[in-house]
């Protein structure tokens, strides 16, 4: 405020405490990366607030690689509070009836036990919602690899027609106006005005929690459990020549980051995979490679929800699957099969249930 002449001598004769304001130099935060600088501030008086988040930590599990970890958006306490509430919250959706969680339930690894989702519209969709295990170690997200981050993945279902069917501003207005969301996204990310951008930044950050590693298996490589013997003849099936299974479903994560053609169809394929994302004849039929982690939670299996049991998904790979121009050169058996024993599936599928992480589903 300027003073004008007039006003400073009746200041000085009125000696007004809010004329004293006005001359004396004003005090407060004069920092500018504090969340309560003040402009006009010439004096420093100590009060300066500055905006902090409580770090997440991850503790990254023996014999896996480094959590690659986006820098614009790290892991803190905060986040992934506000990132879990959204997930289960079905205001992301248009008529407030879906969330994340009703196609990606936690009994079932974080999987939809229906071969297809059902969204907001009641239409279904063709693919069977993936279950969410181990994300942060994953390179691309969705069966045929569309998007390449956690962030840009939780953009599709809120505005996907067959999902939850909103649009961002709705999204945006409902939660700006809520009664307890603008103050977590205040404590999370320290701004003012919610949009798309930190709602899927606190998702992602939730979904990079979803790890797990205390299966049976984990126990028995921690030499904590004993695998019994049809556990460990289907490890060694599913770890060699016989079975196969590592070459795909390899490391501790049992998947490999990467696309194959496991031999499910003969051409023409009604899904192209990996085809319709990088418009390459070569890539059609192709899938991304799931783990195979808490495996027996997430029935229906493969792209397309095809097989109800692991028993049928074992009868597939038994029987060496379809040849198609672009199955993986690693189904070697085509045409001739795997010939196990009903023994040696059993084992197999044994070995399968190892990979069961109660403490996934039930914490
Ligand atoms: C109507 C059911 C439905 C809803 C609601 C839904 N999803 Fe999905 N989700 C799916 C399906 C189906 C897929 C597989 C999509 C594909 O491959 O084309 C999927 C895939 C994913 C993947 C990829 C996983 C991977 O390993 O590649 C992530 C991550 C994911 N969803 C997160 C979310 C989040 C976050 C929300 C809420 C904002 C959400 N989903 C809401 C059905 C749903
Ligand atoms: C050439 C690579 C490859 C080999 C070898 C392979 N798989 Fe797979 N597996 C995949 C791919 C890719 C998918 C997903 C395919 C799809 O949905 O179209 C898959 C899917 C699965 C699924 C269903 C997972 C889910 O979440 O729906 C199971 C279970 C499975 N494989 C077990 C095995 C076993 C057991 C073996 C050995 C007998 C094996 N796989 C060998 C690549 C492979």
């Amino acid at each position: 405020m300027r003073l004008n002449i007039y006003t400073l001598l009746a200041c000085i004769f009125l000696a007004t405490s809010a004329c004293k304001k006005d001359l004396s130099p004003l005090s407060g935060c004069t920092e500018k990366n504090a969340i309560n600088y003040n402009i006009n501030a010439i004096i420093d008086d100590g009060s300066c607030n500055y905006f902090s988040t409580t770090p997440y930590e991850i503790t990254i599990p023996e014999g896996f690689p480094n959590m690659t970890i986006p820098e614009n958006n790290p892991i803190t306490v905060e986040g992934v509070i506000l990132g879990e509430k959204l997930f289960n919250d079905p205001i992301l959706s248009a008529n407030n009836n879906q969330a994340c969680i009703n196609c990606h339930q936690k009994a079932f690894s974080f999987s939809d036990p229906n071969q297809f989702s059902t969204g907001v519209d009641n239409i279904k969709g063709t693919r069977n919602a993936s279950a969410l295990i181990n994300l942060g170690w994953n390179k691309k997200f969705n069966w045929d690899g569309s998007v390449s981050s956690l962030e840009e993945q939780a953009f599709e279902p809120v505005t996907n027609p067959i999902e939850m069917h909103n649009t961002w501003e709705n999204v945006a207005n409902k939660l700006n106006s809520h009664e307890e969301y603008p103050n977590l996204f205040k404590a999370a990310f320290n701004i003012e005005y919610i949009d798309s951008t930190y709602v899927v930044m606190a998702i992602a950050q939730f979904e990079r929690t979803l790890i797990s590693v205390n299966s049976k298996f984990d126990k028995y490589l921690r030499g904590e459990a004993q695998l019994t013997p049809s556990e460990f003849n289907g490890y060694a099936i599913f770890n060699s020549e016989k079975g196969d299974c590592f070459h795909c479903h390899g490391s501790q994560m049992f998947m490999d980051n990467s696309f194959h053609n496991n031999g499910l169809d003969n051409e023409p394929f009604t899904d192209q995979g990996l085809g319709r994302v990088t418009g390459n004849a070569s890539d059609n039929g192709k899938f991304k490679t799931p783990s195979l982690r808490n495996i027996e939670f997430s029935a229906p299996y493969m792209h397309d929800g095809r097989f109800s049991s692991l028993d049928e998904v074992i009868e597939h790979y038994n029987s060496g699957g379809n040849y198609s121009s672009t199955v993986d050169p690693l189904m070697k058996k085509i045409g001739i099969g795997l010939q196990l024993t009903n023994q040696e599936k059993q084992d197999l599928i044994a070995f399968l249930k190892t990979l069961s992480d109660e403490d996934f589903i039930s914490k």
